[in-house]
């Protein structure tokens, strides 16, 4: 069992916390509105805990953010002293929405989110990872499909001679977008 803290409790959070709650493990879900919480913070019938952000990466572990990762930065520097020594698990994307509320543009082109993390704490080792995929398949990966997409990723190998004719060997990976 591991003691996980996760900052924001939108889609992503709460998705995440109740696979890690049922799946054992001790889960802090850090809400924004929550104040400082005294003794044991209230828990629902999932077995999650509820704190105020700060709380939850002080009690917890391993931390995730699940945070808008346009504030991500500000918010989790301010949690310095309580991220130092643990796991910071950051699954968030850091853009600036369109006019329609969509992805417009990176906050950091050229760069990283996580990387800035990681700059500014040191004493934190960031993760970045799932990222890349809806809420949803963050936490049941099956749902992708069964042992015949193996025929898929298995053909990809064809593409790899024409990577490495133009580009040499350069460690590189294949991606699927729609
Ligand atoms: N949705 C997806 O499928 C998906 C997939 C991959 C990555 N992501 C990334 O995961 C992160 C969360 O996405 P989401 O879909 O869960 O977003 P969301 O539903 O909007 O939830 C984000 C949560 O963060 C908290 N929050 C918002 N503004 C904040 C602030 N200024 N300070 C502190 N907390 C704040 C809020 O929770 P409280 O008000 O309860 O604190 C909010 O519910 C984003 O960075 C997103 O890009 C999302």
């Amino acid at each position: 069992m591991t003691n996980i803290g996760i900052l924001g409790a939108g889609r992503v959070g709460t998705h995440l916390a109740r696979a890690l709650a049922s799946a054992g493990h001790h889960v802090t879900l850090g809400r924004r509105e929550n104040g400082d919480v005294a003794g044991t913070p209230p828990r629902d019938g999932t077995g999650i805990h509820y704190a105020d952000q700060r709380s939850a990466a002080r009690t917890a572990s391993v931390v995730i953010n699940a945070t808008p990762g346009n504030s991500s930065l500000a918010r989790l520097t301010a949690l310095r002293t309580e991220l130092a020594g643990k796991i910071l698990i950051d699954v968030s994307n850091a853009t600036e929405d369109d006019a329609d509320g969509l992805p417009g543009d990176l906050c950091y082109p050229g760069g990283s989110l996580a990387e800035q993390l990681q700059e500014a704490l040191p004493g934190t080792s960031v993760v970045k990872t799932l990222n890349t995929m809806l809420f949803t398949v963050m936490t049941d990966p099956g749902s992708l499909g069964g042992i015949t997409t193996a025929r898929a990723t298995e053909a990809m190998v064809l593409v790899v001679p024409h990577v490495l004719r133009r580009s040499g060997p350069a460690p590189f990976a294949v991606s699927l977008t729609r």
